[in-house]
């Protein structure tokens, strides 16, 4: 099958700016045209000394522009228009002048004014001599830039047109065009279009009507993952114990109390799902006898009958579909790693995310979380604490790209 570049039908603006490294930019324009990108060249007045437009416009099969008029034609070249059409804008090179007049807004000719105008990502190659590149200013003026947004491809080392050596050199252009094809290229999302079976909060077993054995489980870590698995395009069943959060809009929400429940809830929805993520907290015993009326206090003790709860995890795992990816979730309080990888072999999972009690910014009831996640391959990935939230973008972020490289 053909390789789909990611340059295709793309419009790429490369902004040269007066420097030696300029004579490098016909190449840099016959890589993305070869890619099937579209190219628009804007010069400086200086860079004309270094590169002909007429070499630019050959290969680009457009007119390389930088006047705000073309004299010959009396038609004006519309930055903003230019600054719009452009997918992705290249300044290469850019020496210290561009850049401290990026920095500062400085418009004084059609390239910067393109620049300004522009509303899509920019990338910069610069290229000057080393100390120019070390001077406090130009750094000042890149860090400014990068706190913009902007991305800088960084020189690399060799001779300089200085005769010094250091560095300075303006990236070679097949490294140029292979960090904007990355950018170009969409990350892969192996949620969309899969429908995915979510567990969470904790489940509440019955002693009496009025009365239960629970946990602490709040469901926000569960309905988390929910929401951003939504906002990746899968569809989502949602079974769900006792909560303290409403569950998200756009799920197909089950509210199941017990263990048992939860358990049929999970089997009658498993064989439809691509992925099930149990992050709910089932309890691992049940009353024998649910009385029927409340229990009255009599003796100074009181002895309970639990009889084990169907292991919800491991009973999907044993009838699971080679297709099917499951994911469980461990909360340890000692021997973590430990424990956390016994159940992903018992269980035959794909991955465990590991909660740990220790640490006080992760737990049920908190709104942040500190999680690793385990892969059956063995690779490990850690989540720092934040926000459940923002813990579950990263998860599925990360299983997202080791479900897409390991069962795709
Ligand atoms: N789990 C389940 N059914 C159970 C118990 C747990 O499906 N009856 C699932 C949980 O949802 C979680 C994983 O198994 O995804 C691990 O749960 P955990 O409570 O950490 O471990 P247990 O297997 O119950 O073992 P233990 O309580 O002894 O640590």
């Amino acid at each position: 099958m053909l390789r789909k570049s990611p340059f295709n039908r793309k419009k790429i603006l490369i902004g040269i700016t007066g420097g030696i490294a300029a004579y490098k930019i016909p190449q840099l324009v016959r890589i993305l045209k070869k890619e099937g990108a579209e190219v628009q060249v804007v010069l400086s007045e200086s860079a004309k000394q270094f590169v002909t437009p007429q070499t630019l416009s050959v290969l680009s099969e457009r007119p390389a522009l930088s006047d705000f008029f073309q004299s010959d034609q009396g038609e004006w070249n519309n930055h903003v228009h230019l600054g719009l059409w452009a997918d992705l804008i290249i300044i290469a090179p850019a020496g210290a002048n561009t850049l401290a007049k990026m920095a500062h807004g400085i418009c004084d000719n059609l390239l910067m004014s393109v620049i300004l105008s522009a509303r899509c990502p920019v990338f910069v190659a610069p290229a000057m001599d080393l100390d120019m590149w070390t001077h406090p200013s130009t750094q000042s003026n890149i860090q400014t830039l990068e706190s913009r947004g902007v991305t800088m491809i960084d020189p690399e080392e060799g001779s300089l047109a200085s005769g010094l050596e250091g560095k300075g050199r303006m990236a070679e252009p097949e490294k140029i065009a292979q960090i904007l094809g990355k950018h170009l290229t969409p990350a892969p999302n192996y949620f969309l279009g899969k429908r995915v079976l979510v567990t969470a909060g904790g489940t509440q077993e019955a002693l009496d009507p009025v009365r239960y054995i629970g946990n602490r489980s709040s469901g926000k870590m569960g309905f988390a993952i929910a929401e951003q698995l939504l906002s990746l395009g899968a569809e989502v069943d949602l079974v769900y114990g006792a909560v303290s959060v409403d569950p998200p809009i756009g799920s197909n929400n089950h509210q199941t109390l017990s263990a048992q429940a939860m358990n049929e809830a999970c089997q009658s929805l498993f064989p439809q799902c691509d992925v099930l993520i149990m992050a709910a907290a089932v309890a691992d015993y049940h009353s024998v006898d649910i009385a029927k009326e409340k229990i009255k206090k009599s003796d100074e003790t009181l002895t309970l009958t639990l009889a084990k709860n169907p292991d919800i995890l491991k009973s999907l795992s044993d009838t699971k579909k080679t297709h099917q990816v499951l994911v469980g979730f461990a909360l340890e309080t000692e021997n973590e790693e430990f424990h956390a990888q016994q159940k992903l072999q018992k269980k035959n999972l794909h991955c465990i995310v590991l909660n740990s009690l220790k640490n006080p910014k992760a737990g049920f009831a908190l709104d942040t979380n500190e999680v690793t996640l385990f892969c059956n391959d063995g690779n490990q990935f850690h989540i720092p604490a934040q926000e459940k939230n923002q813990v579950a973008v990263s998860l599925l972020n990360i299983l997202g790209d080791w479900l897409t490289k390991t069962h795709s």
